[in-house]
């Protein structure tokens, strides 16, 4: 039976709470194992070796297990923090006490709202932009402006008009291999956008959950690393696309006047990461060759990417996209169809995307549509390819 109490009962900031189609198209996949799925943004289960985490759970069950089992330091474990250090970050101005690790980058994101927006924030964003951080931001209720996306950044002269005319706070980006478009921002563009943050004294979220996904192995200064205002800038990273979203692991890189204050909001939300997760995560850097690792998911991604490229080449000549640099994405227009109509028959044919409504800062409908590769096999994807060539040209006639 429906009822009214949770309207009568919630506190006001739950009616600006977004929902996603995504985790909804998610949970339809896994219901139903028919549905090929180029929906969900997962990373391949099988690039990580289950010869070494085998040995590396044994070992911290014989040899760590107190620490494993025990509450931890709410900054996060000492050896994996300077593990990042060591092996993930950029900026300059880095110690492990910068480090704090989190419940995937998702979690720095709702404390970074909490830290930082209120109803009268004005936070940037880009357009198309990551539904995550939507959803994090938006219970705050701040006043969202966003900049139109071009294929190496944001559109510099609509960045420099909305900075002109509004006093921005803080803004959000994700300048590596973007979800949803994978569109990354030039080395230019970088170094400019970050004196023009410096000038107007702008807060910088900068989330580089995709940063070692080039499919090439090349790897693009952090923003941050090209500011010289570092007590402005915060910079997200994720084990999730390079080791496995199961460990739910993740850090940002913390300004030093904004750390007790980060920790304590974390404080309140979990104590502290998983501990289990974070020594087990710790000892399988020690263990593993670790740029061989990343080498090998970023051949693999690649290797995806081109057999989805071609695929859509094949089968969908009419689809338009920019080929990625890396990540896991084709951001594809197709055009003359409605989104809605698209999507929905899509499900019934058992084939599977994400709507770029999803990503859009405003409701609006689009044209595109977001689609996985790394996770469907070759078959199954030139399958799905197949069943979403046949009911867009059935729209079509
Ligand atoms: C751009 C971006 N940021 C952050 C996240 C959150 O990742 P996690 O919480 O697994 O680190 C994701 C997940 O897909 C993402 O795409």
């Amino acid at each position: 039976m429906e009822t009214e109490i949770p309207t009568i009962f919630s506190a006001k900031r739950t009616s600006f709470v977004r929902t996603s189609v995504i985790r909804e198209i998610l949970k339809l996949t896994v219901e139903n194992s028919d549905i090929l799925s180029f929906a969900g943004g997962l990373p391949n289960p099988h690039l990580l070796s289950k010869d070494i985490l085998g040995s590396v759970m044994e070992a911290t069950i014989r040899e760590n297990i107190a620490t494993a089992l025990q509450y931890g330091d709410s900054s996060g474990y000492l050896p994996l923090r300077k593990q990042i250090i060591e092996e993930l970050t950029d900026v300059p101005w880095n110690s492990p006490d910068s480090i704090i690790i989190t419940h995937g980058s998702q979690q720095g994101l709702d404390i970074l709202g909490k830290m930082f927006m209120d109803s009268d924030t004005n936070v940037l964003i880009e357009d198309p932009v990551y539904l995550g951080a939507l959803q994090a931001f938006s219970p705050y209720h701040p006043q969202f402006f966003s900049v139109p996306m071009e294929t190496d950044g944001p559109n510099l002269f609509w960045l420099e008009e909305i900075l002109s005319q509004n006093k921005i706070h803080v803004f959000y980006a994700n300048p590596s291999y973007q979800n949803p478009s994978t569109y990354t921002w030039s080395l230019e563009k970088r170094k400019q956008i970050a004196s023009l943050l410096d000038e107007k004294e702008i807060i910088l979220i900068e989330d580089e959950a995709y940063r070692y996904l080039d499919f090439e192995g090349n790897v693009y200064p952090s923003v941050s690393s090209l500011r010289k205002r570092n007590d402005l800038t915060f910079v997200l990273g994720s084990f999730s696309k390079i080791l496995s979203p199961g460990f739910r692991l993740g850090w940002t890189v913390v300004p030093e006047v904004y750390r007790s204050l980060f920790t304590a909001i974390k404080q309140g939300n979990d104590l502290n990461s998983n501990q289990f997760s974070q020594v087990i995560v710790s000892k399988l850097l020690d263990e593993m060759d670790f740029k061989d690792h990343l080498r090998s998911i970023q051949r693999f991604y690649s290797e995806k990417k081109e057999i989805l490229v071609s695929l859509m080449k094949n089968f969908l000549p009419e689809a338009k996209f920019s080929l990625p640099k890396g990540g896991m994405f084709l951001w594809v227009e197709y055009p003359k169809v409605s989104e809605k109509e698209l999507m929905k028959q899509c499900l019934t044919s058992g084939v599977a995307m994400v709507p770029g409504s999803e990503f859009s800062p405003v409701k609006r409908t689009s044209s595109n549509f977001r689609m996985n590769f790394s996770f469907l096999g070759d078959v199954e994807m030139e399958e799905g390819v197949k069943r979403i060539a046949k009911v867009y040209r059935d729209i079509n006639t």
